[in-house]
């Protein structure tokens, strides 16, 4: 009976389906199972499998029974729009049970997912990530006195643990009351770094689940997901301790208060203010806040130590600006005008944007055009920072790491490829905040009189982006970037 059902389902798929006309193979439009075999057994290659469509297929392709796929920069502006523009609604298959349910981020329809974000953006807006410099600034400082602590000790310290620890306390500081340091804990807490991987693993259904699976069971059956766990119940203790706090409506309005107080002080309907479902919303600003931003300044530290000639340019680079630090500390729009440094940020988020993966928008109430196809509304469409970032004919060599192709004048179909946090109204929200770490953490951590960092047993497989585990990653067997500090 399920073999007569398959059968009839990939006839109806193949043959009378809305997107039956769409180039493409006819084993993925057929079944869903390629995609699982790339994602789920081959762990995070689906990514590498559409481009190879594409280079077969050209620039429209139906990748699986669902979604179409589109690889030119051209059409980026009419998938992803404004609030204004048009509708935009989500995949929610590919969101549900990641274990965040409750955050706006889940929010498939498109009025529902403006009302949770709108008390969110101003907290992530520049002017208010310009008033959070001195505490981005605090927190490199602890980061740079515990590495410090292993001058000249040879001890081997992951760069990985030491930047997700920086980016999650701050973001942990931004948002709850009372979090926990990571940054203060033995080897920057490689249980933050690992309870994040555990969120995003390709398993990610198994992740959702974690939160209602009791402890002992799920300890034992599922590793990974009890790091997941520990995480919501933190995140979940914080909450209860800000509700406990009670809420003072007048404090709330300050630009000191956290984004939890002020979220239980706002005028969203209570049923928006339940602690399971702040769980959920808070999880997800927490984890996107921490690994991706780390993960570019990973990567960017790797590359500034593995090759000389970097490390020395970005350092010449912030020479003058950083002269009377600690006394005297750069703001980060000055940061943004030093030339080495700008392009040193944008490779570093060329090579690792904050997803490999494609990022699926829907259409609920027009059909969107591309050349003389026409996608159907509600159909799942995609396109993916990855196949932007790495199209050799508009950044040659797009494999290497090279700030210069940022230098004087270049090419301005890079900027139009350039894609890290998305675009429209359900682009990053935490783009401005990502910016202000990098531009100051890079700074501070390779001004000249800075600990210097010395790669140890690293090399280029242990950043390079290879899985996507929905965040960038590097080989399935990396240790990291480590280093000893001098
Ligand atoms: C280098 C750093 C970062 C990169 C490259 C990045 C990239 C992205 C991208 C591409 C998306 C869109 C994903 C999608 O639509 O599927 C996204 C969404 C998001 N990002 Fe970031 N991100 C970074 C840092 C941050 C930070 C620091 C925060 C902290 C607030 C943050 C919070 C979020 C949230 C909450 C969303 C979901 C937005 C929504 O659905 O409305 N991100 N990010």
């Amino acid at each position: 009976m399920f073999i007569l059902y398959a059968i009839v389902l990939a006839v109806y798929r193949l043959y009378f389906s809305p997107l039956s006309k769409f180039p493409g193979p006819k084993f993925t439009a057929a079944s869903g199972w390629f995609e699982f075999y790339h994602d789920v057994v081959k762990r995070g290659q689906f990514v590498y499998a559409v481009a190879e469509m594409h280079n077969q297929y050209g620039p429209i392709v139906r990748i699986n029974p669902w979604e179409i796929s589109v690889r030119d920069p051209s059409f980026y502006n009419t998938l992803y729009v404004a609030g204004s523009v048009r509708r935009t609604e989500i995949f929610k298959q590919l969101r549900d049970g990641i274990g965040i349910d409750g955050s706006h981020a889940v929010a498939e329809d498109h009025d529902f997912h403006r009302m949770r974000r709108k008390p969110l953006d101003p907290f992530f807006s520049r002017q208010q990530v310009q008033r959070y410099e001195e505490m981005i600034v605090e927190e490199i400082k602890i980061i740079e006195d515990r590495l410090k602590e292993h001058r000249d000790t040879r001890t081997v310290v992951t760069m990985d643990y030491v930047f997700t620890a920086m980016t999650g306390d701050l973001i942990g500081k931004i948002c709850l009351v009372d979090p926990p340091s990571f940054a203060g804990e033995p080897d920057f807490s490689p249980d933050c770094f690992f309870a994040l991987i555990a969120l995003y693993t390709n398993f990610t259904f198994l992740v959702g689940w974690a939160r209602h699976i009791p402890r002992k069971v799920l300890f034992r059956l599922i590793p990974f997901a009890a790091r997941y766990r520990a995480l919501s119940d933190l995140t979940d203790t914080c909450i209860k301790k800000a509700k406990a706090r009670g809420v003072n409506k007048e404090a709330s309005n300050s630009h000191s208060v956290s984004l939890i107080e002020h979220l239980l002080a706002s005028n969203i309907p209570e049923s928006e203010k339940t602690t399971d479902r702040l769980v959920g919303e808070f999880i997800s600003i927490l984890s996107a806040g921490t690994m991706t931003t780390a993960r570019t300044l990973v990567t960017i530290t790797y590359y500034a130590c593995a090759y000389p000639e970097v490390g020395e340019k970005l350092r010449e680079a912030v020479t003058e600006v950083m002269a009377n630090y600690p006394d005297s500390v750069p703001r980060w729009s000055d940061l943004e005008k030093i030339p080495y440094l700008a392009a040193c940020v944008k490779e570093g988020l060329r090579l690792s944007p904050g997803t490999l993966r494609r990022v699926v928008r829907c259409s609920p109430d027009v059909a969107l055009q591309y050349k003389e196809w026409e996608i159907p509304k509600n159909v799942p469409t995609s396109m993916s920072a990855y196949m932007s970032h790495s199209d050799p004919a508009v950044y040659p060599e797009p494999a290497t790491f090279n700030p210069e192709r940022w230098m004087g004048e270049y090419d301005p179909q890079m900027d139009r490829n350039f894609i890290p946090f998305s675009k429209g109204s359900r682009s990053c929200l935490g783009m401005n905040l990502a910016y202000a770490e990098l531009y100051l953490g890079l700074a501070i951590m390779f001004r000249p009189d800075a600990p210097k960092l010395t790669l140890y047993d690293t090399d280029e497989s242990d950043v390079y982006p290879k899985l996507d585990l929905f965040i960038v990653a590097p080989k399935v067997d990396s240790r990291g970037v480590r280093v000893t500090v001098g």
